[in-house]
């Protein structure tokens, strides 16, 4: 007998057809004469009913199989006489693989907080919102593939351990194998580096950009989709320490190419999530959010604003809201100013432009005005930022006085610095936070709960 996913079962698979389905009991319920176990495999937010007749099993083996217990069972499948479902599993055999102790099992009740649940994110998987959050994430993850694979742009595998700081921040994670308690010094007291493995001072990536760009000006369209890394010391709701980046890097696009681009690729993946999420969405649309689906059809419906850094200052000031952080130009905008400007102002995603250089990254593009940059941040409902990039500093002695004028050092930078001298051509990209998309796709309110395992400021667990 063939083992049949409930996904399959449920929604296309004929009643009289002989099958083993696999997988966690949900509930079961019943009376001494007949059981109803709802069992859930993975594979689909919606549970089989399997209907065990008492009379054709064990009491023994019918006891074990609690919340929780993981179980094979085979049999025919049959019209369903109750509601609720179309078909049901009228069971002959059941094996009970692995038990689940209800005085112990923690996932008995319903209705669980987020934050038990992530103190037990081993086993949160098992319940349908962080099912349907996994289900959708995965599904995320390959409509970004295709979307960039069908646009004839190549994935680059950045590297995760590197020797430079692409954002310029200095929130780095030291990669090292000296012992804490014995590390190797020069006669004048400094750190030894050429002693460590890599023969240098190394650290976990922040930004797969850098080499992207290396790989843009050869390849022409690239995108990097990795891990990242940053040692900020920031306990919020929009922040990890550990991320995953996916970063575009395009040869001859400006920063209009950009925009279009970040656009486009965000619409898609809303769109790809309402026509092939619909059921989890549906769920998380019931229990998390309900303005989810609807802010999912604007968004990707709408047409974003695209406005200056200048002209969003005008906007706040003259707001006259109350502000936590001061408005001025020069000033890094906070998400309480991104989300106005999105939610109260525009209600529509905003594309900002042109920031000061001075609050912006080494590599953007200067504009004439030499005092703004090419930047571009991509701001949404309920996010603020989800994407950040900006069109590249091309020109070579721009590029370097930028490194020295940010206080960074030339050397880290040879080779990057080397593709402006031959054959250097214009070129843009940007980033998008997946979690953050993520958190856009599912309503879910803390960016805790859209990555399997968080890592985030005192807390590396699992
Ligand atoms: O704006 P960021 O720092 O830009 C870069 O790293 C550029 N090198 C990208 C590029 O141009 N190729 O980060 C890009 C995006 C942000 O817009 C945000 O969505 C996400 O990455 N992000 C984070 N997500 C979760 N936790 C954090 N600590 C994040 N920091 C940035
Ligand atoms: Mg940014």
């Amino acid at each position: 007998m063939r083992r049949f996913k409930v996904k399959e079962v449920l929604s296309e698979t004929a009643p009289g057809t002989e099958m083993v389905v696999k997988g966690w009991v949900r509930t079961h319920r019943g009376n001494r004469n007949i059981s109803f176990i709802a069992l859930n495999d993975g594979s689909t937010i919606a549970n089989l009913q399997i209907v065990a007749d008492a009379a054709k099993f064990d009491e023994n083996l019918l006891k074990k199989i609690t919340t929780g217990a993981a179980i094979s069972a085979s049999g025919t499948l049959a019209e369903s006489q109750g509601k609720g479902q179309r078909v049901e599993l009228q069971a002959e055999e059941i094996t009970v693989y692995g038990e689940a102790d209800p005085n112990s099992y923690p996932l008995q009740k319903k209705g669980h907080s987020m934050e038990f649940l992530r103190e037990i994110a081993h086993l949160r998987f098992r319940t349908n919102t962080f099912g349907a959050i996994f289900r959708i994430r995965h599904a995320m993850a390959y409509a970004i593939h295709k979307y960039y694979n069908d646009r004839g742009f190549y994935y680059l595998h950045t590297p995760i351990v590197t020797g430079s700081d692409c954002e310029g921040a200095g929130e780095m994670f030291r990669v090292t194998t000296f012992n804490p308690d014995n590390i190797p010094r020069n006669p004048n007291g400094t750190v030894n580096y050429k002693m460590d493995f890599f023969g240098r001072e190394t650290n976990l990536t922040v930004s797969g950009q850098l080499e992207g760009e290396l790989g843009a000006l050869a390849l022409g369209e690239i995108y990097t989709f990795g891990p990242t890394f940053r040692a900020e010391n920031s306990n919020t709701p929009r922040h990890l320490a550990e991320f995953w980046m996916i970063e575009p890097e395009m040869a001859f696009y400006d920063d209009n190419d950009n925009m279009d681009l970040a656009e486009d690729f965000l619409k898609y993946l809303i769109r790809y999530a309402l026509e092939n999420c619909e059921e989890d969405l549906e769920f998380l649309n019931n229990m998390i959010d309900k303005g989810l689906r609807e802010r999912l059809r604007d968004v990707a419906e709408s047409e974003f604003v695209r406005i200056t850094y200048t002209e969003a200052i005008e906007i706040l000031t003259k707001a006259g809201v109350k502000w936590e952080f001061p408005v001025e130009w020069g000033r890094d905008l906070q998400a309480e100013h991104e989300r106005y400007l999105v939610e109260k102002h525009f209600k529509k995603p905003v594309i900002l432009r042109d920031y000061p250089k001075d609050i912006k990254a080494f590599y953007m593009k200067l504009n004439d005005d030499g005092k703004t940059v090419r930047a571009m941040d991509v701001l949404f409902p309920q996010i603020g930022e989800i994407i950040g990039g900006s069109q590249r500093e091309e020109i070579y002695e721009r590029l370097k006085g930028r490194i020295n004028e940010m206080g960074l050092q030339e050397q880290d930078f040879w080779w990057y610095l080397e593709t402006r001298r031959f054959g250097t051509a214009p070129h843009s990209g940007f980033g998008l936070g997946f979690e953050r998309l993520m958190l856009f796709i599912t309503g879910m309110s803390n960016i805790r709960d859209v990555i399997p395992f968080p890592r985030t400021p005192k807390s590396a667990e699992f």
